[in-house]
């Protein structure tokens, strides 16, 4: 069985830009695979190169076995992408630009139904036959979605999909893609939105700066940072200086510290009270892949 992604000493730059500098990458199929990396950190070029929008400047990419560039068609076909930027065809209602996009794979009338359940699952029933220029911008995002599942690709790669969308819709965005993921399909997703990723995605790749810092799977990412998180929320919001070193966030009067061992909390009371704060609510919580992100990808 070809793996779904393979990519191989991968190198884009845009003139002097070295926005993706050798990357080696291999998603098998079936899983649920998470790009995570800051802004810039060349998810979107990665992603371009997969859908062939773009070249690569050496390396080759392939699809479940077929190499994006000499079997362009055969790899596209097998390839759904939802980009990033909310690009569509003006002239198109919902229905009718679903059927292009398959029609454009080769497939018609024994799709409609297949058309009718994307359009159904991602709540778009009552706007299938609206044009794509009257939507909003949320529903412009479901039409995207369903737009790169029209032709049922295995392989289904998402680039920021939940990027400012409301929380019904990421809600029933998700029901949806682990439904697809559970019958087979092969999901890729770059989010913003850590939390996601970590209940999502089964094994991740954080990219910096056109690297890959760091490729695991969920859990043993999870692991890699040891110890425990200490949130606090201060009265007054203030954090002596001496604990510094030890913040991870903080957000209005909520203060997460990074604790390596449990006696350090020893040390964080006799601070707060020797500064006069008082603890209105304090909370221990494992790190999460926000941390492992922190302290991977900030470092
Ligand atoms: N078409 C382009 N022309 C020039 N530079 C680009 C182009 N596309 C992306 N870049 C640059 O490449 C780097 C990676 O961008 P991108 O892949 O969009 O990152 P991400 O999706 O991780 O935020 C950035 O520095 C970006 O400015
Ligand atoms: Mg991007």
């Amino acid at each position: 069985m070809s793996p779904a992604i393979h990519i191989e000493q991968v190198y884009k730059s845009f003139g002097p830009l070295q926005a993706l500098k050798g990357i080696n990458l291999t998603i098998e199929q079936g899983e649920f695979f998470a790009l995570l990396g800051p802004n810039g950190a060349g998810k979107s070029t990665l992603i371009n190169l997969l859908a062939g929008l773009l070249r690569p400047t050496s390396g080759r990419l392939s699809v479940m076995g077929h190499d994006v560039v000499t079997e362009y068609r055969q790899a596209r076909q097998l390839l759904g992408v939802v980009p990033q930027e909310l690009v569509f065809d003006p002239f198109f209602n919902v229905r009718e630009m679903l059927r292009f996009q398959a029609g454009y794979f080769g497939l018609g009338r024994e799709n409609d139904a297949w058309i009718d359940e994307v359009i159904e699952s991602l709540g778009l029933a009552d706007k299938a036959h609206t044009n794509m220029r009257r939507l909003s911008g949320g529903m412009k995002r479901r039409a995207l979605i369903a737009q790169a599942l029209a032709h049922r690709p295995p392989v289904l790669v998402l680039d920021e999909p939940t990027a400012g969308v409301d929380v019904e819709l990421r809600q029933m965005l998700w029901a949806f893609i682990k439904r697809l993921n559970r019958e087979g399909h092969t999901i890729i997703l770059t989010t913003h939105y850590l939390e996601e990723a970590e209940t999502l995605c089964s094994r991740v790749a954080m990219l910096k700066q056109g690297e890959i810092v760091a490729l695991d799977s969920t859990e043993n990412l999870l692991n890699r940072v040891p110890g425990k998180n200490l949130r606090l929320r201060l009265a007054p919001s203030h954090l002596p200086s001496t604990l510094h070193p030890m913040l991870r966030a903080n957000e209005g009067d909520i203060w997460t510290l990074a604790l390596s061992e449990a006696a350090q909390i020893e040390f964080v009371l006799a601070e707060l009270r020797a500064a006069d704060v008082r603890i209105e609510d304090m909370q221990l919580i494992e790190a999460d892949l926000e941390d492992v992100f922190m302290e991977i990808v900030r470092a």
